[in-house]
């Protein structure tokens, strides 16, 4: 590790995004403590991104998991405190108020919610003066597709409570933002491009949902690790309650077409 080096943690760190994020601390030369519940990536990333990264199997909608966790955490941070806290971890699941059921509902709340809300109460006691939490919301806490009912109210609900973490603890010291991608190469991306995707490959889905984005493709995991990654360090000492699209500007468009528009 670098001698600026620091310490953060990471959910959902074992794929996708989140991944993409330990990545990026562990290129800045951090040390990572990445939760996930997918015990065998975890110990995949492990081995490939060696003894920088220690992996936790947890899953986030165990509150008792995720305050054990933290207890695992503090006691071993023998390197210096927790810098920082990333809620990567999170799950997509489709339908409508009127055809969701109520199992699904509680699913979504208990991971993409739930999830953040107990990981932040078990982990932010450990953060210093300094540090910071970011939180993985979506574009889809401005703005909904179809099907996406509890998806979407649960991102929602992400941008309020970075708002109030952000108030709670400014006098600590302790910066909150939110980032929203739009879609991002993943894992989960790919799930759903192959669920839709009829006879078409889970590239060409991926390809044309890249082009509803007025950038013209979807975000690497890469390109949102960078700003969770900037978020998340000194170079944003003056950002709190933020959400910051990165969505290649897939919210900044109308869907109006002028007749002259030949796109
Ligand atoms: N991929 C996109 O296009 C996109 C766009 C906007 C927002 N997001 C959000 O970004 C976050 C990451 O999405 P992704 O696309 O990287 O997903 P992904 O499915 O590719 O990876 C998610 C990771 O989180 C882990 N995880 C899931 N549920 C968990 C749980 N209950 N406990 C612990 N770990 C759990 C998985 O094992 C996996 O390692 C999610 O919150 C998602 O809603 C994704």
């Amino acid at each position: 590790m670098s001698s600026g080096a620091r310490t953060v943690a990471v959910t959902g760190g074992a794929a996708g995004i989140g991944r993409g994020a330990v990545e990026r601390f562990v290129a800045a030369g951090d040390r990572v403590f990445v939760l996930d519940r997918d015990a065998d990536a975890l110990a995949a990333l492990e081995a490939e991104l060696g003894d920088q990264v220690t992996g936790f199997a947890v899953d986030v909608a165990d509150r008792t998991a995720l305050a054990a966790c933290a207890q695992q955490v503090g006691g071993s941070l023998a390197g210096g405190p927790l810098s920082g806290l990333v809620c990567a971890a999170g799950i997509q699941r489709y339908g409508t108020v009127v055809d969701t059921p109520a199992s699904t509902y509680d699913e979504v709340m208990a991971v993409n919610v739930g999830g953040v809300f107990f990981a932040c109460q078990s982990f932010l006691p450990l953060i210093p003066r300094g540090g910071s939490v970011v939180v993985v919301a979506s574009v889809q806490a401005y703005a909904a597709q179809h099907n996406v009912a509890a998806y979407s109210m649960g991102k929602g609900a992400l941008l309020s409570l970075v708002r109030a973490m952000a108030v709670d603890h400014a006098a600590d010291g302790i910066r909150v933002n939110a980032v929203c991608p739009g879609s991002v190469d993943t894992p989960m991306l790919r799930t759903s491009a192959a669920q839709f995707g009829g006879d078409r490959s889970t590239d060409e889905v991926v390809a044309e949902w890249g082009r509803s984005h007025p950038l013209g493709r979807v975000a690497t995991t890469a390109e949102v690790a960078e700003v969770i990654h900037f978020l998340a360090s000194p170079a944003a000492a003056f950002v709190t309650g933020a959400d910051v699209k990165v969505d290649g500007g897939l919210t900044a468009q109308l869907a109006v077409i002028l007749p002259e528009d030949g796109r």
